[in-house]
């Protein structure tokens, strides 16, 4: 069985993150992230959908930590989002926000759950964008504050904290493709949230380290499979021009601390200051990594005038089989990119932070039969357990998403959950991939 190809101590979890899900977005005390300006904007989230409400999990956080539980998972990845702690960014904490984030950790030690928490998942509190968001150093700096307070008051009851979630995301696609907050299309802009954003991934492994010596800590990265188009030369090239500058932009500076030779001959020149010490900060060593994997990218050389590094497109192919929102699905994919970056970089222990696919279909009958979900899942997974049969470390894996929820530029249109989720009633309706997925963590606790 599926489940016996994994070992004993192997975790299998569910994931969500906090602007996704929590609604309650002027609750007790909770300052505006840039989220909420940005989907409250024409034209920047699918029919102008927000986080206000969501699906409602601040209010209903115990309900939700018993659906966790039975869907009999080990762990469960949530995010924290900073601006319930510091309102205005920095400055002033919000006790309030503490205590929500506790109630969920106490919550899920009460069901058994293990606690893997993210910092970052594109909440930016809105006051930060005052002193240039992720262009600034500064936020930098206030990160490292918002880690260090997280720490102290949550750090003995969490089992792991990742950093950042997808700084590809938050870097590329909200400074450069304008697609996500603050949508921002500048290269400038870009290449200066780059450096900030791994420049605060090293002061708040700092802060975290020092407040807590024992946490396990990571940072959750987006790796892009950059898989030429054709076998021509010229596709061939862009796709090693694409692997660094979608992925060696990180995992150079976190794993060999520097930035990638070609990226920095062609951009170099443009990147903010790199001060004495920041890329030793940013390549302190980490205790693990996470991979969120979907679709892969097939890579094509751009031709076109004036293309700025890495003068590559990304290409959807067609004919090939896709989810609801238009992704490739290639399960070998996943192997060829953790193959890849283990082959160049020196990598901690791997978990799956996140994988699934998004399919739109509804309650009928009471039941929402999602096979092409599930068939996704399981196809994933038993690439993993071949790779961990390779000998890959990788110790755990968590299904995006647990719920249906805000599915940032596309609104609560795409949904990704193994649980669904109805938006003008809040019921929740356990998808047959959720009793699948049930089943499998379930059958593979028993097993130990
Ligand atoms: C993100 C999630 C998102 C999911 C599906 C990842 O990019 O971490 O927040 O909902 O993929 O797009």
């Amino acid at each position: 069985t599926l489940a016996a190809r994994f070992p004993e101590e192997f975790l299998f979890g569910v994931a969500t993150a906090a602007f996704q899900i929590e609604g309650a977005a002027k609750v007790d005390g909770r300052g505006p992230s840039i989220w909420d300006a940005f989907s409250k904007m024409p034209g920047r989230t699918f029919g102008r959908h927000d986080g206000d409400v969501a699906c409602d999990h601040y209010n209903r956080l115990d309900a939700d930590l018993d659906l966790i539980r039975d869907l009999g998972v080990d762990a469960y990845r949530f995010s924290i989002a900073w601006p319930r702690i510091f309102p205005d960014g920095r400055g002033e904490v919000n006790e309030k926000g503490l205590e929500f984030y506790e109630r969920l950790v106490d919550g899920l030690k009460a069901r058994g759950i293990k606690a893997f928490a993210t910092l970052y998942h594109w909440d930016l509190p809105l006051a930060l964008m005052g002193d240039g968001g992720w262009t600034s150093r500064d936020t930098a700096y206030a990160f490292a504050d918002y880690a260090d307070v997280v720490a102290r008051r949550l750090g003995d009851r969490l089992d792991s904290v990742a950093t950042f979630n997808e700084p590809w995301c938050s870097v590329w696609l909200s400074h450069l493709y304008g697609i996500h907050a603050p949508g921002e299309q500048s290269m400038d802009a870009a290449l200066h949230a780059l450096h900030m954003t791994n420049l605060a991934h090293g002061f708040g492994v700092a802060a975290l380290r020092s407040a807590r010596p024992d946490l396990p800590i990571g940072i959750v990265i987006n790796a892009h499979a950059t898989l030429a188009l054709t076998d021509s030369e010229v596709d061939q090239e862009a796709a090693e021009r694409a692997f660094s500058f979608h992925n060696g932009v990180f995992f150079g500076p976190l794993f060999d601390g520097a930035y990638p030779d070609d990226f920095m001959a062609a951009l170099g020149e443009r990147m903010p200051t790199i001060e004495a010490g920041d890329m030793d900060a940013i390549s302190a060593p980490l205790d693990f990594w996470g991979l969120n994997y979907y679709t892969p990218m097939r890579v094509k050389h751009d031709a076109s005038k004036g293309a700025e590094f890495p003068a590559a497109v990304s290409v959807a192919p067609e004919n090939v089989s896709k989810t609801d929102i238009g992704w490739e699905i290639d399960p070998s994919a996943l192997a060829y990119i953790i193959r890849e970056l283990n082959r160049r970089y020196d990598l901690p222990d791997l978990y799956i932070t996140e994988n699934g696919a998004c399919y739109n279909m509804g309650v009928e009958n009471g039941t929402v039969d999602d096979q092409p979900r599930l068939d996704y899942i399981a196809r994933h997974l038993s690439v993993l357990a071949d790779l961990i049969d390779e000998g890959f470390s990788i110790k755990g894996y968590f299904a995006w998403s647990l719920m249906d929820n805000f599915e940032w530029a596309e609104g609560y249109r795409m949904r990704f959950g193994i649980v669904h989720v109805d938006y003008e009633t809040q019921i929740r309706t356990v998808k047959a991939s959720g009793h699948w997925y049930a089943e499998l963590a379930t059958a593979h606790s028993g097993r130990n």
